[in-house]
């Protein structure tokens, strides 16, 4: 979860817990992500992984008179938060140094997320002895993954909190596949592990993707208000209450899911399909309001369960969600061996 809420910390607890805590490297600079890594070395063997954002291509680039529009629009919430727009430039977030990183690091997974990088890159992880995962959103982009050599494809359903994470545009809308459905056409379509994601908050919906395939689940929301995860004050206040989510390009210019607030209601309409040009437009606008505590004025990503969320620690979180997902599988696998007993269906 780049963007704030992954930390060392919240790597360190999953891990600790049997889970596969993660380091985002999105956003940050490779230099950064060393020290973090450094960070979760210093306390625990337990692997981990590392998410790394995959250039968008140059061609798929803003056209400047969207672009141009949008920038006017957003003029008066810069004034609201006593912030200058950035500048709404093209980078690839440091590709080749965080690539490099990987490599020299060795995590147990790298997960590469926006696009699926070519064939040489997997064949440079696979040299290091790491396992590579997809994030892909379209039975498109699955086929895509197997062939360029991911070894696991994280399947993100239109539930999940935060960007899409996908990369060919297969005339879904932009909200795209629910979970259940995304990880069966999945299934059929290529032979490689599914890590389902999206709005997976409890052992009942852990279950509920293992018995439809996956053999793990990615969480992000569900930790979000633990206090490893470094989520801004004013989204904790706003996570537990029930409410609605939308994928919106509003703050990023690239899809991503988050709760309602008045900039998504106000700014979706406008704003083009443009990362990360419209990402660095907006950040410091972003960072203003959260450190006013505006709820209202920056991106709350969010998965649509979020009201489930718990303010408890990561690790307990990780152990009851797989504790809870054992009970649950064990009661369903009793129940069909033996109906009379469970109470289940004959
Ligand atoms: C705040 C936030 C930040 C995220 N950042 C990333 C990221 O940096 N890389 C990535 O691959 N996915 C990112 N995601 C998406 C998650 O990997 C995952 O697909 C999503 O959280 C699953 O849905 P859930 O939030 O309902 O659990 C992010 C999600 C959230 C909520």
């Amino acid at each position: 979860m780049a963007g704030g809420p992954s930390t060392p910390e919240l790597a360190i607890a999953v891990g600790q817990a049997g889970g596969l805590g993660f380091l985002a490297a999105g956003y940050k600079q490779a230099g950064v992500v060393a020290e973090e890594i450094a960070a979760v070395r210093a306390v625990t063997d337990a692997p981990f992984g590392m998410n790394v954002f995959v250039p968008t291509p140059e061609s798929g680039r803003a056209e400047p008179a969207a672009l141009k529009g949008y920038l006017s629009e957003l003029a008066p919430e810069a004034e609201r938060q006593g912030a200058a727009l950035g500048e709404p430039r093209f980078d690839d977030d440091g590709w080749e140094a965080k690539l490099t990183l990987v490599c020299d690091e060795r995590p147990a997974v790298v997960s590469f997320t926006f696009g699926c990088p070519p064939a040489d890159v997997f064949a440079r992880v696979h040299d290091a002895d790491i396992c590579a995962w997809v994030t892909i959103t379209n039975v498109d982009e699955a086929r895509a993954a197997h062939a360029a050599g991911a070894d696991g494809l994280v399947v993100q359903g239109t539930e999940a909190g935060g960007h899409r994470g996908g990369f060919i545009d297969d005339g879904s809308d932009e909200g795209g596949i629910g979970l259940l459905a995304l990880l069966r056409i999945t299934a059929r379509a290529t032979p490689l592990p599914m890590i389902a994601t999206g709005g997976i908050m409890d052992g009942a919906a852990l279950a509920a993707v293992l018995c439809a395939g996956a053999s793990a689940a990615q969480v992000g929301t569900a930790l979000m208000l633990s206090p490893e995860a470094a989520t801004a004050e004013a989204q904790r206040a706003v996570m537990p209450e029930p409410g609605p989510t939308r994928v919106t390009r509003a703050f990023s210019g690239r899809p991503a899911r988050g709760i309602v607030n008045r900039f998504l209601a106000e700014h979706s309409a406008g704003a083009p399909l443009a990362y990360p040009e419209i990402h660095h437009a907006t950040s410091p606008l972003r960072a203003a309001a959260r450190k006013r505590g505006d709820a209202d004025g920056f991106n709350l990503w969010a998965g649509q369960a979020h009201e489930l969320g718990q303010a408890r620690p990561a690790g307990e979180i990780v152990r009851e969600m797989a504790d809870e997902a054992e009970a649950i599988l064990a009661r369903v696998s009793a129940g069909r061996r033996d109906p009379g007993t469970s109470g289940g269906s004959r």
